[in-house]
């Protein structure tokens, strides 16, 4: 039963349009039928009073059916559910007026006419603050206009990533925007409202909402995690969710320690959050550390592709080098990474996948200085090869993937790499016990392969 009036009750914010355009033309007509032209529209009068009457009284009752669902709390919900009947109950008595005393009508319809625009402009006033919040109407309005309404002034512009506060700039805009429809002063369904930090702090009807720290525990973040058709994904009712990046946002900024009153460049965030920070912003990325790499000669870049090296800048405006062999398949000589040798300076990233590579030739690529990406997929590397790379102390992604070769004496060379957060062993001769001995070494490693997906389950953040 009672769902059937929650069903119906949402009707209301579909049928309550029809009382508004029913009173609004009734007083037009009325209005009209006042001058001799228009006289004979007067007949029409109490059948468009009765009619507005009825669409507002069905109205109201259903917007009680809504109102009981709860969640409407607060001096908006109150007010509107006053002027919504005050409506009803005056569009009766004009309609009763119009029908039976014609002389009263007469005399008081300028100042009913006048006084129901008043009721119904107030009631849709308060409830449209229920579904975008008391300060939606003048988010974007002139400060004099803000403070009126009782705004702080807004927040300037973030033209610098570090300089964001992580709660007034970052999280709370996305929230506001997500969220506030549902969880505002007036309404707060859940009996949570997400309108500042501190009715945040409060939690909801299931307790707290964010644990400092604790992302796991923390509902608000499982809510938004959820699949989004699970009945208790947030927002609810089909509403935009949140992008993946703006969840990732909110995961940092909870396990950080739910930080306010302070700025991104304070909590020193990873480069990666640093970025999405910066685009949910709209700011260029943050500025990374520009590294220099030492130009190389057009000559030698000449010899280096006669060799059969393909050669791409890191970017426009660096000396970075990518390096691939020419084309799949093709072998690599020991003249080639000799010649590579002499430019390890510049070299940033190696794509070396099936290139007939053995443990003897890997030998010429150790202690590379700035070498972060190394692809070795598809070659005959043993253990031998994975101790040259434990030299290679740059590296942050390493790919093995089909190299059967290597074992877990040779994957526990890696354990000094604590550069190192990406590492894929599909397809090699490691074994789970390998895997949770170098996951053990480096924990922020992220290891990829099919071993370790059933085994380092809970961890693989
Ligand atoms: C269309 C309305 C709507 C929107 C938008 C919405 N919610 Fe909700 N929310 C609800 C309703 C209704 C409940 C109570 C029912 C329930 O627990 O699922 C609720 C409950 C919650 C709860 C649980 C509160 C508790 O303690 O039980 C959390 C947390 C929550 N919402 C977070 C969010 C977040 C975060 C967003 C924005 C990304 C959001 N909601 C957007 C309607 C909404």
């Amino acid at each position: 039963m009672t769902d059937l009036i929650f069903f119906l009750g949402r009707f209301h914010v579909l049928a309550l349009h029809l009382p508004i355009g029913m009173l609004l033309l009734t007083v037009g007509l009325d209005f009209l039928s006042q001058r001799s032209r228009y006289q004979y529209l007067a007949h029409a009068l109490p059948l468009c009073w009765g009619a507005t009457a009825i669409s507002a009284v069905l109205t109201v009752l259903l917007g009680l059916m809504h109102f009981s669902e709860g969640g409407f709390e607060g001096p908006s919900a109150s007010a509107h559910r006053n002027y919504g009947i005050s409506v009803a109950v005056l569009c009766l008595m004009v309609w009763f007026v119009s029908e039976k005393l014609p002389a009263l009508y007469k005399q008081v319809r300028l100042v009913s006419n006048l006084l129901l625009l008043f009721l119904v402009t107030m009631t849709g006033h308060y409830g449209g603050n229920l579904t975008h919040g008391s300060t939606y109407l003048v988010e974007y309005a002139p400060q004099s206009i803000r403070s009126m309404a009782g705004l702080e002034p807004r927040r300037a512009e973030v033209l610098d990533i570090a300089l964001a506060d992580p709660w007034y700039d970052i999280v709370h805009p996305m929230l506001q925007a997500r969220c506030s429809s549902c969880h505002n002063n007036d309404k707060q369904s859940g009996q949570l409202n997400l309108s500042s930090l501190e009715t945040l702090l409060l939690g909801g009807k299931s307790g707290a909402s964010v644990v400092s720290g604790d992302v796991e525990n923390s509902e608000l973040f499982s809510r938004i995690s959820l699949p989004e058709n699970h009945e208790d994904f947030m927002p609810a009712e089909g509403k935009t969710p949140l992008t993946e990046s703006q969840r990732e946002i909110v995961r940092w900024w909870i396990n950080a320690g739910l930080p306010v009153d302070t700025s991104v460049a304070e909590i020193s965030p990873t480069e990666e959050i640093s970025q999405l920070l910066a685009l949910e912003l709209g700011l260029e990325s943050a500025p990374m550390l520009q590294v220099i790499y030492p130009p190389v000669a057009n000559d030698t870049l000449m010899s280096l592709l006669n060799l059969g090296w393909q050669i791409r800048p890191l970017s426009q405006d660096s000396n970075g080098l990518i390096m691939s062999v020419l084309s799949k398949g093709q072998a690599v000589s020991r003249e080639m990474l000799l010649a590579l040798s002499g430019v390890r300076d510049s070299v940033v990233e190696i794509n070396l996948a099936s290139s007939g590579l053995s443990n003897d030739l890997l030998v010429e690529l150790a202690s590379f200085p700035v070498l972060g990406k190394l692809n070795l997929s598809n070659n005959s590397i043993g253990d031998a090869g994975m101790e040259v790379l434990s030299s290679i102390a740059s590296l942050h992604l390493l790919n093995l993937y089909g190299n059967p070769q290597i074992s877990d004496a040779g994957l526990s060379s890696l354990s000094g790499l604590t550069e190192l957060d990406t590492v894929y062993l599909w397809g090699t001769g490691v074994t789970p016990e390998g895997t949770e001995l170098l996951a053990a070494a480096l924990p922020e490693l992220s290891i990829q392969g099919q071993s370790l997906m059933l085994l380092n389950d809970g961890n693989a953040e």
